[in-house]
């Protein structure tokens, strides 16, 4: 490649010598015209090249335009290079950047950077449905003018964020309990990651709740046995009342034992994800050990109806279907007032599911109870239900054979009008 300024010199050269030719021939006024028009030549070539390049630059267009030829040429692919690499350059760095808020987004916790003033400067949607901001609109907007809880403001005036704070009921319908914490980054800037832990909490309320439910349970109990052995010690009884008072030592010591069984089968139940195996069930036999169990249970104080409206077997595993259906009939017995009526029946619905239904012209249950039924302990009338015996429990354990069934549990019910439980099954849990 020749050198700009030597090419420059050849130029002058040669206009210097075509002029003294003209100068020569024609005279000074012919060689100046000469020596003009041949220097406006060049100087023509770079103005239209520069505004040629003028042009490309506005069309984005300079790494696809034509090169020009001579010393422009050089310029112009210097130049095309350069704008190349750069564009490279910046592709490179915003799919990098891309990527970061791809991750940032697919992160199941909320992301909120914020600048040495608190403000906004990025959130991710996982952010924005914890707090109910919008990225476009709340950027560059103090964070503690969108979160207003006293907590969080003091949280992070005092910029000591070792410790995370604990949101409650956040979220639009304030159902959530989120876990946040600031994280200092860059110059003098946070990065505030947030953690959903409403399950978290609501499983340290239901244990709780289990441990004192469970030693509530048994206080009552273990208070009467040990009444009861006090008055033994320290009394000299006749043996007519001391066997009454071992007969109700003994009834409170079933009733332990009742509450520890459920309490196993429920966490049997509970340890067991896997699907009930699938073994063949004969209704009509089940029926048969539920009607004497009934009856035995009932002491001729109901009329029962048992019917096996389709002879269908069900397929599960025969003790737990046994228990879940017992549990539904006892309790048919124990809340339904003498001469009560309790119809029980197995049938085939239109869908082809099988159904498992007890019916009975008891007190019914308002719909207020109906969904929180089967949690553990849950008793419509606390007072009735432990007369009866009841812990609670039943139902509890009931749904857990329901799922491990793929069946579902109905509650139809009428205060003053009695109730209908049904267990649903699956057509896959049938045989015929
Ligand atoms: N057929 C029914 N009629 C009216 N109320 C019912 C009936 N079945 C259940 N209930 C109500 O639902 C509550 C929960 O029933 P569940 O079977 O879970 O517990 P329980 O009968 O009190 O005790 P457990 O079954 O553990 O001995 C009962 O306390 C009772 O108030
Ligand atoms: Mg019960």
């Amino acid at each position: 490649m020749i050198p700009a300024i030597l090419r420059f010199i050849v130029l002058i050269c040669f206009v210097l010598l075509v002029s003294f030719a003209v100068l020569y021939q024609w005279g000074v006024g012919w060689a100046i015209v000469t020596s003009v028009l041949l220097l406006s030549i060049p100087l023509f070539y770079s103005y239209m090249n520069l505004a040629r390049l003028g042009r490309q630059i506005q069309l984005d267009a300079l790494e696809t335009m034509a090169l020009p030829s001579g010393l422009w040429e050089e310029v112009f692919f210097k130049l095309q290079r350069l704008v190349k690499n750069l564009k490279q350059r910046i592709r490179i760095i915003e799919q990098q950047h891309e990527h970061f808020i791809e991750a940032f987004q697919a992160s199941p916790n909320g992301i909120v950077m914020l600048d040495e003033n608190d403000q906004i400067e990025w959130c991710n949607s996982i952010a924005e449905d914890f707090f109910g901001l919008n990225f476009k609109r709340d950027v560059l907007q103090r964070i503690n003018f969108l979160i207003r809880r006293p907590e969080f403001f003091q949280y992070l005036n005092k910029r000591s964020f070792e410790e995370p704070l604990l949101l409650e009921r956040m979220g639009a319908d304030s159902s959530l309990s989120l876990m946040v914490q600031a994280f200092p980054f860059g110059n003098q800037r946070n990065l505030l990651l947030v953690q959903n832990v409403t399950d978290l909490q609501k499983a340290d309320s239901m244990r709780r709740d289990f441990v004192a439910n469970v030693s509530h349970e048994m206080r009552t109990p273990i208070t009467v046995l040990m009444g009861f052995l006090e008055t033994l010690q320290t009394l000299d009884l006749e043996k007519g009342q001391r066997d009454q008072y071992f007969d109700m030592m003994m009834s409170q010591a079933k009733r332990m034992k009742s509450l520890v069984e459920d309490l196993l089968t429920l966490a049997n139940l509970e340890a067991n994800s896997l699907p009930a195996p699938m073994n063949m069930i004969n209704t009509e036999t089940l029926m048969a050990l539920l009607r004497n169990d009934a009856e035995a249970l009932s002491q001729g104080k109901h009329s029962f109806k048992f019917e096996v409206i389709d002879k269908e077997s069900l397929l599960g595993d025969e003790r737990e279907i046994l228990s879940a259906f017992s549990n539904l009939v006892s309790n048919a017995i124990r809340y339904t007032p003498d001469a009560g009526e309790i119809d029980v029946r197995w049938n085939i619905n239109s869908q082809g599911q099988g159904e498992f239904s007890v019916r009975d012209t008891g007190p019914g249950i308002a719909s207020e109870h109906l969904a929180r039924l089967t949690e553990r302990f849950y008793r419509v009338d606390r007072s009735r239900s432990r007369d009866t015996g009841g812990t609670g429990l039943g139902l509890a354990i009931v749904k857990h054979i329901a799922g491990r069934h793929q069946a579902q549990l109905l509650v139809e019910s009428m205060p003053g009008k009695g109730s209908t439980f049904t267990l649903r099954f699956p057509k896959e849990r049938l045989s015929s």
